[in-house]
């Protein structure tokens, strides 16, 4: 996997490979509002020119924390050690940014919080109707 910085030309094929790989869906305007916040928090990992993953997050500077927005690999590329990959990478970006811990929500009961378990990740609240169908979030967090 190559690992490149979001640019704005790859938007569609952003949008494309998120609607492949997941349910929930974004309107392409949050995309660039992420990148233009913090261009270097959003990565996304090629293989032969086509995305296979991502991941973008915000950094809460008042709280000097990172906030994992998105993370996402391919089916096909899951369980090879990726979806690690795009954390550590982010995580290190963050911490060279004085970040001192990282939030993130995932849909309650999803697998997701098995992965973001074994990065070491606690569950530390819970929201209510967090997503668009109604599904309610798990906050989890660590430090950095
Ligand atoms: C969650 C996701 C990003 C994980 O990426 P991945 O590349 O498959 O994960 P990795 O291979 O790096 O796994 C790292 C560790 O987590 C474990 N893990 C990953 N997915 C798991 C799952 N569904 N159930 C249990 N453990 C899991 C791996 O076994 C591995 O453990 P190990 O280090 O002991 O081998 C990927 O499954 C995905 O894109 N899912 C759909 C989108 C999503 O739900 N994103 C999260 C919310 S935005």
């Amino acid at each position: 996997m190559q690992y490149i910085l979001f640019q704005p030309e790859m938007l569609d094929d952003v949008i494309a490979f998120l609607d492949k790989n997941i349910t929930e869906r974004y309107s392409p305007q949050i995309f660039s509002k992420i990148h233009n916040l913090w261009p270097e928090g959003f990565i996304i990992g090629t293989i032969n020119n086509e995305i296979k993953s991502l991941i973008c997050g915000a950094i809460v500077s008042h709280s000097k924390k990172l906030r994992i927005l998105l993370v996402v690999v391919s089916s096909e590329y899951r369980l090879q050690g990726y979806g690690k990959q795009l954390m550590d990478d982010l995580s290190k970006v963050a911490r060279s940014k004085d970040c001192k811990r990282v939030s993130l929500e995932v849909r309650n009961e999803s697998r997701a919080i098995a992965f973001y378990t074994k990065l070491h990740f606690s569950k530390v609240d819970y929201i209510p109707c967090y997503y668009q169908d109604g599904t309610d979030a798990i906050v989890m967090e660590k430090e950095l």
